[in-house]
């Protein structure tokens, strides 16, 4: 066992999304070489690691999360030689390497899915699901069970020309792993050593809850489900046991952070998946709060934003977990929309304003900050006019099932691209020139988002509203405070409809952050269990002063504050 330093504890970790990050060589798509031009920029930024979204061998499907080869590079972002440069430099400069661990699925283009594929008796048949279909009354061939893909459809793909289907929880190019098979699990192991061996410092656990599914593979037969099968592959039988093996193998042998990005899991398994003495993970990220403005957690089905949902879910798991295992911060990712253009927020009024609010009231909560490229100089939505624009299969996968509903395609279009998981990849914005500086060459692979004229990184650091300087505050002043980096949470008013406030405290130390979730003013009271004269402004995103600090705090649309308490 490798002693454990738990650096991820005061860490801030920034999320690189390498085909839209930077394109050195010009040819359209992100690259290693853009990547290490860059890093000074991560790192004056204030973070400490930085995570990478698949840089491996991949038909990009998936646009990654369709692996083709665990141990490899893929050729449009570089070779191994530069990644392990990129490496190097990133420990030059003090930031943590974190890759993407995608393993309940491979791509249908990896060796072992053509070998399985290939011949029936081949050894890598067993590395995936294949079951024999069903006949339905009529004599038709069915898929083997009833469950759905998270991708829309059936979550079985038939093999030409057999009666068998091989199980895909995701798009039919990705098709699951078996990890019940012990040589599944110990090529895992032996992937994450490779990575380790190399001198990567942690990984983000694609889906991991969903690797150990229940057998027989039954039909789900409750009505409720939307989603069929979930309670047969999430938070499977196997868990916890799989998680400790990985352990075991690989993660302990190394001073590591493992964070899963979990399809909420139940309370229960949480916690378990990251107490302290389960030897799981580290930590997982919690999404709830990020479908307070969607239905069923369905993305593209808008709901009016539900602050109070926003608050349980941003909140609750700091209540929850915190003494026991280690928590994340999250409001963007590469499968979310710009944090500024949701939630209710009129982006074109309120986009500095609402950028720097909604990273007080995250980022100044209990766990490890991760920041999506481009949130920190609040990146917004893009209005995409066609479908064409548009990359992600699951985008087309949505159009294709609404336009099977017979909604016009105008329609779908202006309901789904609000949430589509595009806005988050177009390219990142680094000046005003054309293709917002991501290269100088070919059209990126994706478009860019048009108003990057106003909204890029050259222009940001001039302005006096500069969110990038606002997150460097930030994230130093949450640095040198060890009650903001590690004490408990405690919330205000939680059925309050505008304000969301909570404290952090520890060793009799306390801060209190309040903010103003609305675009009309709202009234804040001083919580009973704290002093007026006591509080001070330790920051704020709206100039306010001490001065300007009374009994009945009227709050400006998306005003932040940060007290400390300074006891007399
Ligand atoms: C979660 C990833 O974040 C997402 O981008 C991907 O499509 C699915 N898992 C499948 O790997």
């Amino acid at each position: 066992m490798a002693k454990k330093t738990n650096w991820y504890k005061d860490a801030v970790v920034y999320q690189i999304y390498p085909l839209s990050f930077m394109d050195a060589n010009n040819d359209g798509i992100g690259d290693i070489r853009g990547i290490i031009s860059k890093l000074d920029y991560i790192k004056d930024l204030g973070a400490t690691a930085i995570w990478f979204s698949p840089l491996y061998k991949s038909p990009w499907k998936d646009y990654g999360y369709d692996i083709a080869d665990y141990k490899s590079i893929h050729p449009a972002f570089g070779t191994m030689a530069d990644f392990e440069e990129l490496l190097a430099e990133c420990h030059k400069r003090g930031l943590k390497v974190m890759m993407d661990a995608v393993f309940n699925h491979t791509s249908d283009q990896h060796e072992w899915f053509k070998a399985a594929l290939a011949d029936k008796n081949s050894p890598y048949r067993d590395w995936y699901i294949f079951r024999e279909g069903k006949r339905d009354k009529n004599g038709e061939l069915m898929p083997p069970n009833n469950w759905t893909s998270s991708f829309t459809g059936s979550a079985w793909e038939r093999v030409e020309g057999t009666d068998e289907y091989y199980l895909h929880l995701f798009a039919p190019e990705q098709p699951d792993l078996n990890w019940e098979n012990p040589a599944v699990r110990r090529e895992m192991s032996d992937t994450l050593r490779f990575w380790l061996e190399k001198g990567v410092d942690g990984f983000r656990f694609d889906v991991f809850n969903m690797i150990s599914k229940v057998y027989p593979l039954r039909d789900d037969r409750n009505p409720l489900h939307f989603q069929k099968g979930v309670q047969y592959y999430v938070d499977g039988p196997r868990m916890h046991e799989f998680l400790k093996e990985l352990n075991d193998n690989a993660l302990s042998l190394y001073d590591t952070f493992t964070v899963g990005e979990s399809y909420t899991p139940d309370e229960q398994h949480a916690h378990r998946y990251i107490h302290e003495e389960s030897g799981e993970l580290d930590s997982i990220f919690h999404f709830e709060h990020l479908m307070a403005d969607n239905m069923f957690g369905l993305k593209m089905v808008a709901k009016p934003f539900n602050l109070r949902q926003f608050k349980r879910g941003l909140l609750d798991p700091q209540l929850r977990y915190h003494g026991t295992g280690w928590n994340t911060l999250v409001l963007e990712n590469h499968d979310q929309a710009r944090s500024v253009s949701r939630f209710g927020i009129n982006t074109k009024k309120y986009r500095y304003e609402a950028a720097t609010f909604l990273a007080m009231i995250t980022f100044l909560g209990w766990g490890t900050p991760f920041i999506f490229q481009g949130e920190e100089i609040g990146m917004t939505n893009t209005r995409f006019s066609s479908m064409d624009q548009m990359k992600d299969p699951v985008s087309h996968f949505i159009f294709d099932m609404m336009k099977g509903m017979r909604i016009p395609e105008k329609a779908i279009l202006r309901l789904i691209r609000w949430a589509v998981r595009d806005n988050a990849r177009t390219p990142m914005q680094w000046d005003g020139t054309s293709n917002a500086g991501f290269n100088r060459g070919e059209k990126p692979w994706q478009c860019v988002n048009p108003d990057y004229r106003d909204i890029n990184v050259e222009k940001d650091l001039a302005s006096d509203k500069s969110i990038y300087r606002f997150y460097q505050k930030l994230l130093a002043l949450r640095k040198s405070e060890p009650v903001l980096l590690s004490g408990k949470t405690i919330e205000y008013y939680p059925d309050d409809r505008q304000v969301i406030s909570y404290s952090r405290s520890m060793d009799g130390k306390r801060f209190l952050i309040v903010g103003n979730f609305s675009g009309t003013r709202a009234d804040f009271i001083m919580p009973g269990d704290f002093e007026l004269d006591e509080m001070k402004i330790r920051m704020t995103n709206q100039g306010r002063t001490d001065a300007e600090v009374e009994e009945i705090i009227q709050m400006k649309p998306y005003e932040a504050i940060l007290f400390e308490e300074i006891r007399k």
